[in-house]
């Protein structure tokens, strides 16, 4: 995407609205009014066929009569009109057009969006939607959208994709008083998408912070890209979360992956944090534009109320920022501010008597300390204080200091006294809540941010390992007979040929072939049917373990034969496999699915029979690299189990690291074949001994 372009469709200083109507309730009316009443300084050209003045505008009948410029066109005709009109503002040199028609991809009609953006790459132009409301920008006064009004002024950019609820949120930035710069409603994202958007909002003075609402994306792993490079704090609100085509799913990992957890892991990979719901992304968006991320873990909070001061306690802990005492020395200070019942622990508690210049004080003295590394400030109204003192004395004590790169919340809990200091409080960069929980969920985001972008920095891609001949000729034997499914010897072939740690493992297509395969193997071993038809093993009887001698391969091999032909009389068997048998291990899984928007994607939990109970497995999109295969391992919910649990010597972690590390390079080389993958159960076993991947799932992409 040329970034120019977009220079012209959010600082243009020229707008021409291409269907604009004399007609009031017309769409093609409401934007030349919202241009007017945004104040916008630049040049207004409504275009109308028929009509000569608008809201006192001199109207031209096409865009080739304006004399001079434009720089971008607003297009309110008719779907009909689009492709025409289109054309005749690349012709006259138009360098953006923002559709606000509907009629296209949301209503199957992919043809015209296509044909859309087909004339403006033709002519240099990029193209905001279709369907969209348009572009609001404070700092530009430009409203070229039909949302009534520019939002709450701030320093928050929100690029959404729905329109609807551009035009609500707007009207909350003035209820909840959390200010944005600009509003971008992103549409049918034919052409401009959110990578292209982050980038251009990167440079732009305006916008401190980006925040998203999501339902999709056409291209995952450029939004990645964009993200990471970008230093600015990103939030996200991802909606749709709850079905994501796992019902179709033939691995235990596919059916694990919802868009929630591919989302998240991507989302982490981006360095972008996440907002819960629409409360949560104003909550976290006021605090993350305003403030300095909060870089290490001494969070002070100074309170006139115990109660709001537990409640904040608790609320830090649910957030993941616990309180920790502040030494005796910033104690001792402190208590020099609060009457002989206050308590200078964290929460400081003032108490009640709290008036400005306790409060002045104590936040410039406690602000100012080494020790602390953000600052929450929470207040109860009381009849003896006025709210608006105490918000100027918490203000003037914070500048006073000369530091600018800790953050600082406040809470002010109360009736409109309160509001209106809160709004002071925000019109002069410090964020303010109504709740203590709101606060410390502010404060919480702007950790998560200095975690994420820490996790994400320096990271590389990772290597490559092995070759990928061997495992193209093991997939064109499974295609060559019509197959997708590899069986298990292929796929620990496949795997091994990545030098991923797989146990040893051999076709048997006769009894006496077994028996000499368990011999050379050495006992005990394990016996698994060999069947393109028969996926779940172990379901169909096909499985035994702990053979120990050559009677039992005998009698194995023939009640394996049987008991899957019970299962299934069409299955193709093609032999039973002699594997050798490794001792007992922790189970955990491996695998990846080849996802609709982010391509391949691994994954790693822990494993065996409660892989689909617990589900406590994790994802992130490949390749992945050491450090981020480790950061995978570490959240686990049972990670307690590897660290070596109830007295257990630890696990083998490192080993663990590197084969989700090689196991996630396998997967992205082969993208273009793989679909989903298992490896499941691995052993894993004491620390220095290694693992061995005992069982493998193959299935190509259908093609
Ligand atoms: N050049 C210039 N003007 C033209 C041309 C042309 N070639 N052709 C037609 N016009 C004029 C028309 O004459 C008309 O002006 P008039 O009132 O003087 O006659 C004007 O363009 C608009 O055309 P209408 O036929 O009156 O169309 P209408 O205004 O009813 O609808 C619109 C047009 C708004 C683009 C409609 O087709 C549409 O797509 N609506 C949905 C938009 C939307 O909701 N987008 C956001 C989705 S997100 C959300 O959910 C909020």
């Amino acid at each position: 995407m040329d970034q120019t372009a977009l220079d012209n469709l959010l600082q243009p200083k020229t707008v021409a609205v291409v269907g604009a109507s004399a007609q009031p309730g017309k769409i093609g009316y409401t934007v030349i009014e919202n241009l007017l009443e945004g104040g916008y300084n630049g040049k207004i050209y409504p275009i109308n066929p028929t009509a000569t003045e608008i809201l006192g505008l001199k109207v031209f009948p096409t865009i080739a009569d304006v004399p001079g410029k434009v720089d971008l066109a607003v297009i309110t005709v008719p779907v009909k009109f689009v492709a025409q009109v289109s054309k005749e503002c690349g012709e006259k040199g138009i360098k953006a057009l923002s559709v606000i028609t509907s009629g296209f991809s949301e209503v199957g009609r992919k043809d015209l969006e296509d044909e859309l953006v087909d004339i403006a790459h033709q002519y240099g132009m990029c193209v905001l939607g279709p369907n969209i409301v348009g572009t609001l920008s404070n700092s530009d006064k430009l409203n070229a959208s039909f949302a009534p009004f520019l939002p709450f002024p701030g320093k928050a950019t929100l690029i959404t994709q729905s329109g609807a609820l551009l035009i609500a949120m707007d009207a909350i930035t003035y209820t909840r008083k959390v200010g944005f710069d600009k509003m971008i409603s992103i549409g049918n994202m034919a052409d401009v998408d959110f990578a292209d958007l982050i980038t251009w909002l990167d440079k732009d003075d305006n916008t401190s912070c980006i925040c998203l609402y999501i339902e999709g994306f056409k291209d995952g792993r450029k939004f990645i890209e964009a993200s990471r490079n970008t230093k600015k704090p990103i939030i996200a609100l991802k909606a749709g979360v709850s079905a994501h085509g796992a019902a179709a799913a033939a691995s235990h990992t596919g059916s694990l992956a919802g868009a929630v957890k591919v989302y998240g892991a991507a989302f982490q990979q981006a360095g972008v944090v996440q907002a819960s719901d629409l409360n949560n992304l104003f909550d976290r968006t006021l605090a993350l534009s305003l403030q300095p991320p909060l870089r290490k873990e001494n969070l002070l909070v100074i309170t006139n109320g115990g109660g709001v001061g537990v409640l904040a306690t608790d609320a830090a802990e649910r957030f993941g920022v616990p309180l920790h005492f502040a030494p005796q020395d910033v104690q001792d200070e402190l208590k020099k501010h609060m009457p002989e019942f206050g308590s200078a622990k964290n929460p400081v508690d003032l108490t009640g008597m709290a008036g400005n210049d306790w409060y002045y004080k104590s936040v410039k003295f406690a602000y100012a300390h080494l020790w602390t590394d953000g600052l929450a400030v929470l207040y109860c109204e009381t009849a003896m204080t006025n709210p608006v003192e105490i918000a100027q004395a918490i203000k003037k004590a914070i500048e006073e200091t000369g530091i600018t790169d800790k953050p600082v919340v406040v809470s002010m809990v109360g009736g409109t006294r309160c509001d209106e200091a809160m709004q002071w409080l925000v019109e002069h960069g410090i964020p303010a809540y109504t709740a203590p929980d709101k606060a410390m969920n502010g404060m919480a985001a702007l950790r998560e941010y200095n975690n994420i972008r820490q996790s994400i920095n320096g990271t590389n891609e990772a290597k490559i390992p092995g070759s990928a001949k061997k495992a193209h000729e093991i997939i064109a034997k499974a295609r060559g007979e019509g197959r997708t499914a590899l069986t298990e010897i292929e796929a620990k072939k496949l795997f091994a040929s990545y030098g991923l740690p797989v146990t040893e493992i051999n076709l048997a297509k006769s009894e006496e072939e077994a028996v000499s395969l368990a011999h050379e193997t050495g006992f005990p071993i394990v016996m698994k049917v060999v069947s393109p038809d028969i996926i779940h093993k172990s379901d169909a009887g096909g499985v035994k373990v702990n053979i120990k001698d050559e009677a039992g391969v005998r009698s194995t091999y023939q009640t394996i034969l049987a008991n899957c032909k019970a299962y299934n009389a069409n299955a193709d068997i093609r032999g039973v496999a002699v594997q050798e048998m490794a001792p007992l291990g922790t189970e955990v899984i491996i695998g990846s699915i080849n996802d609709p928007t982010f391509g391949p994607t691994v994954m790693f939990g822990l494993g065996g029979i409660f892989v689909e109970v617990l589900k406590d497995v994790i994802f992130r999109v490949a390749p992945v690299t050491k450090g981020q295969a480790e950061q995978m391992i570490n959240e686990i919910r049972s990670v307690a189990i590897l660290a070596g649990a109830r007295g257990e010597a630890p696990r083998d972690r490192a080993a663990l690291a590197d084969l989700v590390c090689s196991y996630a390079a396998m997967i992205y080389d082969l993208r273009d074949e793989v679909a989903e993958t298992d490896a499941n159960p691995v052993l894993v076993y004491e620390e220095g001994k290694g693992l061995k991947v005992v069982d493998a799932r193959i299935i190509l992409k259908k093609k």
